[in-house]
């Protein structure tokens, strides 16, 4: 009987609705979405989970620059439907599977416009876990060209949600969270901004980036991003915080404008993820799912990476990246033969020599070299066209001799561009840069983009400089190279079609603790928000927290505990890990460092234990073509102690378990590196409470028990 109301009910509801409205739900049926075109004709929708409105009714359109916007008097066409279900397997990733499960709906409309008429499809794909959307514009006969003023998609929140945001910014993603109402956005802006950029690139007191992490007041969980951002430049959003709407604001080019577009062609999708708990937002692979299939037909040579650099010591202070002094000679006219050297160069054959011997040691795969190439003297942050040219040498890096010495210790050398935000230059070498590294066997490079992108007056998320990166990574295909792109744009999740992109740096990663530290809830913040998109070179793996040991003039100190720094090579899922550390930081606590040796770096299963944004993660991993797990749990600025159970393992099978433990005293500002280690035997029944101290973490390896395993006893943690 109640049955039969509850249809009842449902069948009036949607006939209700019948109309104007066209419906899409999920597979699971609790999320939906509503299309409706107003009595203008704007085209609008809202997203109801489990029958409540998680996003109010929004409008979708654009502003063109000339003529007529695309923004109302449209009439719905037709509506067409479909379903997709599918399985996939990513070349590398945080499970061995994929599952691709929506519901389509594509809207086609038209629009009249000086004489003539002209149509547009919006196209919605709703998963379980969330929903895509994008404009479409088909080839026709009396539409083609358009410049975009501006893409004005809205977001109508429910209520005065918490958000975990930085600041909108044309040029940089390296900033600390903050967490606060949607009402207090502009109040806290000022305190995050940064006052090198606030003036030319950070367009709004209420501006933030995607993808943002949202709780809304019901505590439902939405994540608003975007995926497959190709050919169009990089989406923010801009909130009326007295309407509590979101507005998109993409990224201008040199002239403001913020695309330039011909049909047949389509906007990147824009996302709404809604999780019943955070764990759910971990899980999701929306972004992936909205993604093409992997484009390379061949993609044996891409393979995780776990790797070690000369580089902190530059980062740090300790040493340069430049052969001789800074400012001290012109590129154009300098002889390197005959400079002086400056005594600090750290990409010098015999420091190499050492950093190879201690990562073939361990068991790493590569080793970047930073500050091997001419030209870090001439970068004086004056906006040179040509600072790099990507194939020559420091006088004392010999690269035939370190890559052929690297090699036969089964080690290979990571490259490294620096493209001091020079597109066109970094484009002009581009074909005899990737060809040197084919030649001396390099297969990885890691680009940087940073100071202003040149062109003068582009913005590194331009779709200009959007289109540069891709076409970096589609040439880095044909040389068989993966690319790790830092201060590239957000990733969308284009990995899955170029699984070479292998890396992106794209928001505050370790070196800042280098600057003068980042907050110690970054890291449970990342995962929810930069990690949508794709894997980060977050660079974890540092073991002395008081850098004025490792650089004398450096007062800054990492504001995390050693076993915190344990736990990122879980927490953060990518295919590069980087141990960033200096070798002799390392050989201090070698115990500490087998986890960073054992830890694997691609996985056929990942499960989210829990989390909260801005609190804590604990996530457990196992590796892709073997048996053992790996869990790790970061914590904010608190304490906490967590409870793990360990019902992933197999049943019936024993495990030896390694715990690496915050020490009872540990605290990320006064005993950062204090830690205690326990070894024991579980099985799939066992659970442990694990301690974490404040800015703190815990790492655990997980493998199988062997016959000399049997004599040791069941795990207990103290
Ligand atoms: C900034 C990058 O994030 C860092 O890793 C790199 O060492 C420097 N740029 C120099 O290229
Ligand atoms: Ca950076």
């Amino acid at each position: 009987m109640k049955k039969f109301f509850f249809s009842a009910a449902l069948l009036i509801a949607s006939a209700l609705s019948m109309g104007a409205v066209e419906t899409l739900n999920s597979p699971d049926g609790k999320l939906s979405v509503n299309f409706d075109l107003t009595a203008d004709g704007t085209p609008t929708y809202n997203l109801v989970y489990n029958g409540k409105e998680v996003v109010a009714t929004s409008r979708l359109g654009l502003e063109l620059k000339k003529g007529k916007s695309l923004l109302n008097d449209f009439s719905l066409v037709r509506t067409t439907r479909s379903s997709f279900d599918e399985t996939w397997e990513p070349v590398w990733g945080e499970t061995a599977t994929i599952r691709n499960n929506y519901n389509e709906m594509a809207v086609r409309l038209s629009q009249p416009f000086d004489g003539k008429m002209r149509e547009m499809i919006i196209r919605f794909r709703l998963y379980n876990d969330g929903v895509g959307f994008r404009y479409e514009w088909p080839e026709q006969k009396d539409f083609t060209y358009f410049v975009i003023k501006e893409e004005r998609t809205e977001f109508a929140m429910t209520g005065d949600h918490t958000a975990y945001w930085i600041p909108g910014d044309y040029d940089t993603q390296e900033y600390d969270y903050t967490v606060c109402r949607l009402s207090e956005i502009r109040k806290d802006m000022p305190k995050v901004l940064n006052p090198d950029n606030a003036s030319t690139s950070v367009f709004s007191p209420t501006g933030v980036q995607t993808a943002l992490q949202i709780k809304t007041v019901d505590g439902v969980y939405l994540n608003i991003h975007e995926a497959a951002c190709i050919n169009y430049a990089t989406m923010h959003l801009n909130l009326d915080d007295k309407n509590l709407v979101f507005t998109s604001w993409l990224t201008p080019d040199a002239r403001g404008d913020k695309g330039y577009m011909m049909a047949p062609c389509h906007s990147p999708w824009r996302t709404v993820m809604v999780a019943p708990t955070a764990t759910a937002v971990l899980d999701s692979k929306l972004i992936l799912n909205l993604n093409e299939p992997c484009k390379l037909k061949d993609t044996s040579w891409i393979h995780p990476t776990k790797y070690m650099g000369v580089w902190w010591e530059m980062i740090t202070g300790k040493s340069t990246w430049s052969y001789t002094d800074f400012n001290a000679v012109n590129l154009d006219s300098i002889d390197y033969k005959r400079a002086k050297p400056n005594g600090r160069h750290a990409a010098n054959n015999d420091n190499v020599k050492r950093y190879i011997d201690f990562a073939s040691a361990h068991g790493f795969d590569q080793l970047l070299v930073e500050g091997w190439n001419i030209g870090w003297e001439d970068w004086i942050g004056f906006e040179k066209d040509y600072v790099f040219d990507f194939v020559t040498p420091n006088p004392d890096f010999d690269i035939a001799m370190l890559n052929n010495y690297a090699h036969s210790k089964g080690i290979k050398l990571m490259m490294h561009h620096e493209t001091s935000g020079s597109l066109r230059n970094y484009e002009r070498h581009m074909e005899a840069a990737y060809s040197l590294m084919n030649k001396y066997g390099y297969d990885a490079v890691k680009s940087g983009y940073v100071g202003n992108i040149l062109p003068r007056g582009e913005y590194h998320y331009g779709q200009w400089a959007n289109n540069h990166y891709l076409y970096a990574i589609e040439q880095a295909a044909e040389h068989h190279i993966m690319v790790n792109a830092h201060e590239a744009t957000r990733p969308t999740g284009l990995c899955r079609t170029y699984p070479n992109l292998v890396g992106n740096e794209s928001a505050r990663g370790t070196e800042y603790q280098a600057f003068g530290g980042t907050m110690p809830h970054h890291v449970t913040i990342l995962p929810f928000t930069r990690l949508q998109g794709g894997p980060m070179d977050y660079t974890p793996g540092i073991f002395c927290m008081d850098l004025s040991k490792v650089a004398s003039d450096n007062s800054s100190k990492v504001n995390s505990t050693l076993c915190n720094q344990l736990a990122l090579y879980v927490t953060m899922y990518s295919p590069l890990q980087m141990a960033a550390d200096l070798p002799e930081n390392y050989e201090r606590y070698m115990d500490a460092f087998q986890f960073i040796k054992d830890v694997a770096v691609d996985w056929s299963d990942s499960r989210y234990l829990a989390a909260e944004p801005g609190e804590y993660i604990v996530a457990a991993r196992k590796e892709k073509g073997g048996e053992r797990w790996f869990v790790g749990g970061v914590t904010n600025g608190d304490a906490r102690t967590l409870p793990v159970a360990f019902d992933f393992l197999d049943a019936g099978k024993k495990y030896v378990a390694t715990v690496y433990a915050d020490a009872k005293d540990a605290d990320y500002q006064t005993a950062p590196e204090k830690y205690v280690i326990t070894k024991g035997l579980v099985t799939s029944k066992d659970a442990v409470k694990l301690f974490m101290a404040r800015g703190g973490g815990f790492a655990i390896s997980l493998v199988p028990a062997g016959e000399a395993d049997k004599k040791l006893k069941r795990l207990k943690i103290k």
